[in-house]
């Protein structure tokens, strides 16, 4: 049988996201530091990461497993001209199980299919993050004390964000309502206003939303994507439309959380870290406790 990888969020059933988040309940409450006692995970990073890659890293650490891999490909045989492929299938024989970043939009999924370990999708290119989406959804569950009937503001960049893409998939089973709040040229794609639209899901658009935060049970702020754009201009244009500040928030429900998938650049003014309803740098700590779930349930471990 193939191994089970995780590309896209929707490769888990509904019941298998939750499951994922009571094991990762399990990992926050109690640690399990021989659960990957002789184990040995590859992390290969094709583009920048600070949160995916070292959270990653502590989760394995963290169960008594190994870590190989690289974070930068120049310094790998990449740089000789070594095919995506050969490199897959080179990594697959010293490992368990690969975490890969790429920039290019389906390349997960094509080293699952030359692998002969799990693969997990770390991000490609504007498609897929399925594991920030488990942390998110670990953080909202979290914050909020259930999935179901939530109020999602999603802001910034929702035409690259590829958090925003998963995330809005892997909710939509939860009949939550989305609140679309972007510049035009950053729009949410069609494809998944279709998706939307063939789950019954509730959304709306909106370009400005100051006075539709009092609604909101989560604001999802999102920086916008420099390295998607192939005009700068257009970035200068749209970078900073979207600042949240403390100010903003004086008439938002008191169990309203703000989360990012961070790295946030200027669309949440510091101010707003001091207010109990910044949640992003704790949300950024989940990862940790998502990430163990997800190497354990691909691996078939008990705990
Ligand atoms: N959220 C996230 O993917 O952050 P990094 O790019 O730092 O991994």
């Amino acid at each position: 049988m193939k191994n089970k990888s995780l590309i896209s969020i929707t490769d888990f059933s509904t019941e298998e996201i939750l499951r994922i988040l009571s094991i990762a309940e399990g990992f926050e409450k109690t640690p399990e530091p021989h659960l990957l006692d002789g184990r040995v995970v590859a992390t290969l990073f094709f583009e920048p990461s600070t949160r995916t890659r070292l959270s990653f890293e502590s989760a394995v650490n963290r169960m008594g497993g190994r870590i190989i891999g690289f974070s930068d490909p120049n310094i790998s045989s990449v740089s000789k001209g070594e095919t995506l492929k050969d490199t897959i299938r080179i990594v697959s024989n010293y490992c368990d199980l690969i975490v890969m970043r790429h920039p290019l939009e389906g390349s997960s999924r094509y080293a699952s299919e030359v692998a002969t370990v799990p693969v997990v999708n770390a991000g490609d290119g504007a498609n897929q993050h399925p594991t920030q989406t488990l942390l998110d959804m670990y953080s909202i569950k979290k914050t909020q004390g259930r999935l179901d009937n939530i109020n999602i503001f999603m802001v910034g960049d929702l035409k690259y964000g590829r958090t925003v893409h998963s995330l809005l998939q892997a909710m939509s089973p939860f009949s939550p309502t989305f609140h679309f709040v972007s510049h035009p040229k950053l729009r949410l794609p069609d494809e998944y206003k279709t998706f939307l639209d063939s789950k019954g899901v509730k959304y709306y658009e909106h370009e400005q939303f100051n006075d539709l935060i009092p609604e909101a049970d989560i604001i999802y702020m999102t920086r916008v994507q420099r390295e998607r754009f192939t005009d700068l201009v257009e970035y200068e244009k749209t970078k900073d439309v979207y600042v949240l500040r403390n100010s903003m928030l004086d008439k938002a429900k008191p169990t309203m959380k703000i989360l990012h998938p961070l790295p946030r650049i200027n669309e949440i003014n510091q101010d707003v870290d001091q207010s109990p309803k910044a949640y992003y740098f704790e949300q950024a700590r989940n990862g940790v406790f998502a990430r163990q779930a997800v190497i354990t349930y691909l691996l078939g471990l008990k705990r």
